[in-house]
This record gives C-alpha cells, structure tokens and sequence, in this order.
C-alpha cells in the first residue's frame, strides 16, 4: 500500500504522479499552439524538453536515497514510471533537436556534433537510457535478476554524462548547472556513503 493508503487510493496517487509529470507536455503544446514561445521558439523547445528530461531524471535518482535514510518506501512504486518519463522527455528533446535544430540534414547534424560537442554526450546519455527504459518492465527483472540490478546501476553514469551535457553549454550564467549538479552530488555521496558502510559492516560479519 503506497502512503499507509489502500489500493483504489494508491492508484490515485499513482495516477496523480503521471499526469503532473504529463502536464509540461500539455503546456507546451498550448505555447506553441499560441505561438507563445518568444523569439527563437525551436531554441526554447529543445530547452523546455531537455529540462523536463533531467527534473523527472533526477526525480529517479532521489527515490532510492528517500527511501533509505527517510524511509519514504512508498516512492519505490513511482521510480519506474519516473524513469519512463525521463527517458520519453529525453527522446522528445532529440526529436525536437533532430526537426526544429537540425531539419533532419545529415550535414547540418555533422556542423552541429562538430560545434557543440556536448550535443555527443547528450546523445551517448540517451543511448544507454534505452536499454533501461526496454528492461524497465517487471518481467525483464525478474528474467535478468541481479544483471538487471547491474544494469540499472549505469543511470549512475547517464546522470553524470548529463551533468556534463548542461555544463558544458553554459554560456552566461551557471545557476541552473550548479541546482541540478548538487541535486546529483546528494544522490552520489549518499550511494558511496552507503557502499562504504555496506562494505565495513562485511567485512565485520
Ligand atoms: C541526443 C541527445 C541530446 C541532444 C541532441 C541534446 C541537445 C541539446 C541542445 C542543442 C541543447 C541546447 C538548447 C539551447 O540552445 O539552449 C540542450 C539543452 C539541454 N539538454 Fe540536451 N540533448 C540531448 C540529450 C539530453 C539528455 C539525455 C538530457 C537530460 C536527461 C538533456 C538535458 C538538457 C537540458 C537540461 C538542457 C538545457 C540546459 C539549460 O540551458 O538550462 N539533454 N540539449
């Protein structure tokens, strides 16, 4: 049961969670059916997508610490969809990039890979989401069973590939980057400070 709740409540949550992290897509929709999106609207697209992509992938990232040192086992049941949702709004940040940026020219995407070299990082990021995002299902982890664990560990990996993706476009102000890296730095230290008491505590059995 999700919050000490009963079923028919959780899948409310549940679906409460879905559709707040569906809601940005809803938004953006409108904006640019409104034509709302200022100056340069295929810029702020690929911005507005690539944002939502790293919020719901940190969201991921959070649960595991929340449930360990709070106890918030509840969120365990959303972590899946979460990473969906990471995966679907970094999929949709490519696309947009790939029609609106690039116009589907195989040149252009060569001029752009050898201007922004952060874009290759990016794409290596969404890369390895894949096969997170094919095995996320139930079934694929019980089929995999502790390879399914090693594999999931490599969103580790995604994320700071990430971090260096936002980095390394900044151009003025580093505000956003220092959020979302110390968001991760929590996340990491947490996971290594666990690893070490893991560890220590084995070695003592
Ligand atoms: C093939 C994959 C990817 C491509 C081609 C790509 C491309 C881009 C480009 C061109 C921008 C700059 C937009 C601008 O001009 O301001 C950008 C921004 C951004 N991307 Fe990506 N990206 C990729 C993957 C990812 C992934 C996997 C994430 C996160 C999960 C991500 C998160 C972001 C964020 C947060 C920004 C905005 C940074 C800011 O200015 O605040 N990107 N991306």
């Amino acid at each position: 049961m999700v919050l000490g709740i009963n079923p028919a409540k959780s899948r409310l949550v549940w679906c409460i969670v879905f559709l707040a992290l569906l809601f940005p897509l809803l938004l953006l929709s409108y904006d640019i059916y409104l034509q709302q999106l200022g100056a340069d609207p295929a810029k702020e697209i690929v911005k507005y997508l690539g944002t939502w992509a790293i919020i719901s992938l940190w969201l991921s990232l959070w649960v595991t610490p929340l449930r360990r040192r709070l106890s918030f086992t509840w969120l365990v049941r959303f972590r899946r969809m979460v990473g969906l949702y990471a995966f679907f709004y970094s999929v949709l940040h490519l696309l947009a990039f790939a029609t609106f940026i690039v116009g589907w020219r195989f040149e252009i995407l060569i001029q752009e890979f050898s201007e922004r070299p952060y874009i290759l990082v990016g794409a290596a990021a969404v890369l390895l989401l894949m096969p997170l995002a094919l095995t996320s299902t139930k079934k694929m982890q019980r089929r995999l069973k502790k390879r399914w664990i090693q594999l999931h560990k490599l969103v580790y990996l995604i994320s700071i590939l990430v971090m260096v993706h936002v980095v390394w476009m900044v151009r003025a102000s580093y505000e956003d980057a220092i959020i979302y890296g110390g968001l991760l730095a929590v996340v990491l230290i947490e996971r290594v400070v666990f690893r070490y008491k893991k560890s220590k505590s084995s070695q003592k059995a």
